[in-house]
């Protein structure tokens, strides 16, 4: 029997929908494995923010750092200036936490679910290891003059040798698993300090992987390559702010937002998983949300937690729901968030 404590953030929006199906599945597959889950609930996110003016605590933070896992929802609400919740949770947990890795798989599993044409999931197999930690995300900058007509606003964008290193290294090291590629991703032509560090590093630390193809290409020719060519990637590492953008895109040709799974890795500490998605204030509160980014997070938590066998139990009950159609709206099917959630459980075997 392996137990494990998982802190449970939900959330806003759909967050608390979507981690709802999760804690179901994961329930049901304790009941069908030697695995048990013991939850805990943060009521992080807009509500508590609003009510108590807090975004975080510093005791909550160690109380996390206890935990085998964070399984979050999503934040962000209409109600709160946009960034508040987004820094204040989302971004405070990944850099407190150190999950220097931003895991984003990009699969597609029938040929119906992508917009592109003549496109079958042989074409669309890749995986996305994005910088976690850096890059534009750093929070460093800030303005001058603020709120006259000379203001200045600066954001700079922070790319350690260490961040950069300790990522491209990560993501050789997985392709050479997969004995795959590694393509590197990014603005080498413009960003001619911060992605001249990035073309080095991933130069040198190619040296110790001979067995690993490697590959390189634009940003700007990325996004055009993922819409024309998706076969030609296998694994990609990026920086933060591209990774960002490129896996909106990636979840779009799988087949929506409602299936793009996000993995925060710290390869030595805790990690937290969640969808790509976010909190859709546009469809909170209805029962439309597909849960299946969340089920497949809740799968490769229980990957990374080191159980392969049991994370592939719940991907395939998700694949086959998808594949019969029982699903929510955005997928073509008729089911509601939580009767998504509750089939999924009906076939986990
Ligand atoms: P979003 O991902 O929340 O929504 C984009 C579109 O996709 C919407 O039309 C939404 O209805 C749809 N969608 C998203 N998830 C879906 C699901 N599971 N099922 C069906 N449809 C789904 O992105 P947004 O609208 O740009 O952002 C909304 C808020 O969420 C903002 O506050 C943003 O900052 C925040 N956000 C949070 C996270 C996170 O916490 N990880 C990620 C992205 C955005
Ligand atoms: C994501 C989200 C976050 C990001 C936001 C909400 C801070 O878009 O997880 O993709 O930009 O990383
Ligand atoms: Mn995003």
């Amino acid at each position: 029997m392996s137990e494990y404590n998982i802190a449970l953030i939900p959330g806003d929006g759909i967050g608390p929908e979507v981690v709802a199906q999760g804690v179901k599945v994961l329930e049901k597959l304790a009941q069908i494995s030697t695995l048990n889950f013991n939850f805990q609930e943060f009521p992080l996110g807009a509500d508590h923010y609003l009510s108590t003016g807090e975004l975080i605590s510093p005791e909550t933070k160690q109380d996390l750092a206890d935990f085998d896992a964070l399984y979050l929802g999503a934040v962000g609400d209409p109600r709160v200036k946009p960034g508040v919740l987004e820094h204040g949770i989302l971004l405070d947990l990944r850099f407190s936490f150190d999950m220097y890795i931003n895991l984003r798989p990009v699969k597609l599993l029938m040929e119906k679910f992508t917009p592109l044409k003549d496109t079958s999931p042989e074409d669309i197999d890749m995986l996305v290891v994005r910088e976690n930690t850096e890059g534009l995300y750093a929070g460093s900058g800030g303005f001058l003059k603020k709120d006259t007509p000379q203001e200045v606003a600066v954001q700079e964008m922070i790319n350690t040798y260490h961040g950069v290193e300790r990522v491209i290294r990560y993501a050789y090291e997985y392709a050479a698993r997969k004995e795959g590629k590694l393509t590197l991703c990014d603005k080498c032509n413009v960003l001619e300090y911060a992605h001249d560090l990035w073309q080095r590093v991933y130069k040198k630390v190619g040296e110790d992987f001979p067995a690993v193809e490697q590959d390189h290409i634009l940003v700007d020719a990325m996004t055009m390559k993922m819409v024309r060519n998706p076969e030609i990637f296998d694994v990609v590492v990026t920086c933060n702010m591209f990774g960002d953008i490129i896996t909106d895109l990636g979840a779009e040709i799988q087949g929506g937002m409602g299936l793009a799974v996000s993995g925060n890795i710290n390869p030595e500490g805790v990690s937290m998983f969640e969808p790509v998605h976010g909190s859709a204030p546009d469809i909170a509160g209805e029962g439309k949300a597909n849960p299946t980014a969340a089920l497949l997070a809740a799968a490769m938590m229980v990957e990374v937690l080191g159980h392969r066998k049991e994370a592939e139990k719940i991907e395939k009950a998700v694949n086959n729901a998808l594949t019969a159609g029982k699903t929510t709206e955005d997928m073509g099917g008729r089911l509601s968030t939580s009767e998504a959630g509750d089939y999924i459980c009906s076939i986990l075997e």
